[in-house]
């Protein structure tokens, strides 16, 4: 085995077709035995049902190569659980969270000459998905689902990595109140694309979405959830009282890694667009954006600027990404299960 020659320092979060993929189907009310494969691509019948209702879930996580050359993830356990949650709350059949695991296992190991140096700066993305492909035309939900896991290896998904960037407030929504906000389904980033190039047409990273029935409170990002700092410098979490928030793993985390290992109070509550102000430093938290810093809001036109400014992480939200990355990466001990050694 020896590792793809690519220049890992400067990959991007793009697509890179990677040589193996995990797939199982699921036909006559179960899941086949899956298989590791190479094919890449998808055939689909016209009336498949994801083409026409959307029945699609999928995950995101990360792979990485340690220090003592181990290959580990990240909680793959709460990926399985939130992708059963996305499955039922769509009426699809859940892939069983202890498969789940065994896959992502077995997909990784495949690809293991994919999975970046350790150092690199760059990990191995993993996506799991899952969508229907048994026929429908009348509003149902199919028969037939496929789950599958492709990998790919990633850069930093914000150009210039820690470095703060600049969001916007959107005047559109992602999420209906009680809708579908809560699992990670295609059909939520449907609905935020035409905001996303509008905002990056302006010149700005992400869109802060407001709660879609007042319009009053901070929810999360397109593709990540936020994070605040109080003027005593302790955290803030926005929480969804319409539960339109994707329940993050990286948030979850941090709000740990912050009152266990960092002694900061956590105030998880809804918060409202005109506190903001208050706050001191700013951040975004997924697996994708890790802990990615804020600057400045900008509220039509309005700067809501953070102490921490433009130049640098602030300093609460540094110890948050240091500690959470050092567990990571094996560096500072992790909690029990949420290092989970796959090689
Ligand atoms: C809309 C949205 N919110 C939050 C997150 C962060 O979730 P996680 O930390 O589980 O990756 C993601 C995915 O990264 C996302 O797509």
């Amino acid at each position: 085995m020896s590792k793809k020659d690519l220049d890992w320092s400067s990959i991007g979060f793009n697509y890179h077709v990677a040589d193996y993929r995990y797939v199982s189907n699921f036909k006559d009310g179960k899941w086949d035995d899956g298989a590791i494969t190479t094919d890449s691509k998808i055939v689909l019948s016209e009336d498949a049902g994801v083409l026409h209702y959307a029945q699609e879930v999928f995950e995101g996580l990360k792979a990485y190569e340690t220090e003592d050359g181990h290959i580990v993830c990240f909680r793959p356990d709460l990926n399985a659980s939130r992708m059963e949650d996305s499955a039922k709350r769509l009426e699809m059949p859940a892939f069983p969270a202890e498969r789940f695991i065994k896959a992502v296992d077995e997909v990784v190991k495949a690809n293991e000459d994919w999975v970046p140096p350790f150092g690199s700066g760059a990990t191995l993305y993993i996506r799991p998905v899952m969508f229907a492909t048994g026929n429908v035309i009348g509003v149902k939900p199919a028969d037939e689902y496929q789950f599958r896991i492709f990998v790919t290896p990633v850069g930093p998904y914000f150009k210039g990595g820690a470095k703060p960037i600049v969001v916007k407030v959107s005047d559109f929504d992602r999420a209906a109140p009680h809708g579908t906000g809560n699992i990670k389904a295609g059909l939520n980033y449907a609905m935020s694309l035409h905001a996303i190039v509008t905002a990056h047409e302006e010149g700005f990273a992400e869109n802060v979405y407001l709660d879609a029935q007042s319009r009053t409170y901070i929810e999360e990002t397109g593709g990540a959830n936020i994070l605040f700092v109080d003027a005593d410098g302790n955290l803030v979490v926005p929480k969804s009282f319409t539960n339109s928030i994707l329940p993050s793993i990286t948030r979850r985390s941090i709000v740990q890694v912050a009152k266990d290992y960092l002694g900061l109070a956590v105030d998880e509550r809804p918060v409202r667009l005109d506190e903001v102000h208050n706050f001191k430093e700013m951040g975004l938290c997924g697996t994708a954006a890790v802990i990615s810093p804020v600057g400045k809001i900008n509220d039509h036109g309005k700067e809501i600027c953070f102490e921490s400014g433009m130049d640098e992480m602030g300093p609460v939200i540094k110890k948050l990404y240091d500690t959470l990355t050092g567990i990571q990466m094996g560096e500072i001990e992790a909690p029990e299960g949420w290092v989970h050694i796959i090689k």
